[in-house]
């Protein structure tokens, strides 16, 4: 017998599976090398396993306080003053969250009402968008430039009274570009004399490549009163599927944010709380992260010089786009579909990432992934 169909107005029409979803399926159904989704093929420090069972044996199973455990804000606020010069009271302005995902569907559900424009700069992470929608507000997609830099101008002539927010991600996915200095500075300018609320996801801050530096948003005092800035532990301790991540944010943005977040998850894992708390004070795990990365990086490159895909080598983040213009003329979700079926490797298109651009012919790897499956996805692209 089928099912009576109740929904008459998705709240979210037009939106199906994510693409992640769809490409790791079609990566298992066809036996393919798997560089799409943006994990880890390796596992976590065993000594961060080992913390967590101490606490989990000692008792700590029950919730945490809301905002998140005591020693792991303090921790975070240290590691904070120390990287980026940015003071924030642990008691007001830092909460635990659960991933990065949850941290930026709060945040822009504490500020963003019906009516409301947030620009996104695109190719975007898929998460933004739709949280826009789900609160009634108005997505204004801009293009990063054709190098994939960021496009002041036009983020500029998006700005309108009802611009409520502006979303950054820097290390950038998928593109891997990154904010710099002089970026900040004409930030600090645009958004000047206005009320829009930042919001900057810097889950790969630790991930970024020939001896660059990760700007915060939260080093720039005047943007630092306006933001929410986002990360997340899954990414620099090879642990995506614990989803913890944290929001940092004066306390007036705080407490709007944690009005939205009692009643999502209220609090968060507490033994992997404290575990990562403890683990924070070996900063060694994530100071070497840069070069963990680039040598992956570097191999994978290397390993793919003789074939025919363009590389512009990635700034930041564990993903690389290869442009297949060379190659092929099928558009890139045909294109990624033949990699997977014939060739045995799947990789990300990127035209679900883009409103307004949908026709270049790039996709995106991951190198999170051992040296030697790096190596056998190599040997099989070249070969196209
Ligand atoms: C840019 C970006 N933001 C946020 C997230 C989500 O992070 P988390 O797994 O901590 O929710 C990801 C994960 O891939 C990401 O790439």
């Amino acid at each position: 017998m089928s099912s009576k169909n109740f929904i008459h107005d998705s709240k979210l029409s037009g939106l199906g599976l994510s693409i992640f979803a769809i490409m790791s399926k079609m990566a298992l159904d066809y036996n393919a090398i798997n560089l799409s989704q943006g994990f880890p093929d390796f596992n976590c420090s065993e000594e961060l396993i080992i913390l967590v069972n101490k606490y989990q044996k000692e008792g700590f199973n029950q919730y945490a306080p809301m905002p998140g455990v005591q020693q792991l804000r303090e921790r975070i606020a240290q590691k904070i003053k120390k990287l980026y010069k940015k003071g924030y009271d642990y008691n007001d302005e830092i909460t635990i969250t659960a991933g990065a995902t949850q941290a930026l569907f709060t945040a822009i559900t504490a500020i963003i009402k019906s009516g409301d424009e947030v620009i996104i700069i695109e190719p975007a992470y898929d998460s933004y968008s739709p949280v826009v929608l789900m609160n009634g507000g108005t997505p204004k997609f801009v293009s990063l430039g054709k190098d994939f830099s960021f496009d002041w101008q036009s983020v500029k002539d998006s700005i309108s009274e009802r611009t409520k927010m502006i979303i950054i991600n820097s290390p950038h996915n998928p593109t891997g570009s990154v904010l710099n200095e002089s970026d900040i500075k004409v930030l600090e300018e645009i958004t000047r004399n206005t009320k829009i609320i930042l919001v900057s996801d810097e889950v790969y801050e630790h991930i970024i490549f020939d001896g660059q530096k990760h700007f915060s948003l939260c080093q720039s005092e005047e943007l630092s009163q306006r933001s929410f800035v986002i990360s997340s532990f899954g990414k620099t301790y090879h642990t995506t599927g614990w989803k913890i991540g944290y929001c940092t944010a004066p306390k007036t943005l705080t407490e709007e944010f944690r009005k939205i977040h009692q009643f999502i998850v209220f609090a968060v894992n507490t033994p992997i709380q404290y575990a990562y708390a403890d683990y924070l004070n070996k900063p060694e795990h994530y100071l070497s992260l840069n070069s963990f990365y680039q040598s992956k990086r570097d191999l994978l490159i290397s390993s793919l010089k003789e074939s025919k895909f363009k590389i512009t080598p990635t700034s930041g983040t564990y993903f690389q786009i290869l442009d297949y213009s060379e190659i092929s003329e099928l558009n890139d979700m045909d294109f990624s579909t033949y990699l997977t079926k014939e060739i045995g490797v799947t990789v990300i298109p990127i035209s679900p990432f883009c409103t307004i651009d949908k026709s270049r012919k790039i996709i995106r790897v991951c190198f999170a992934k051992r040296d030697e499956v790096l190596l056998q996805a190599a040997e099989k692209l070249k070969k196209i």
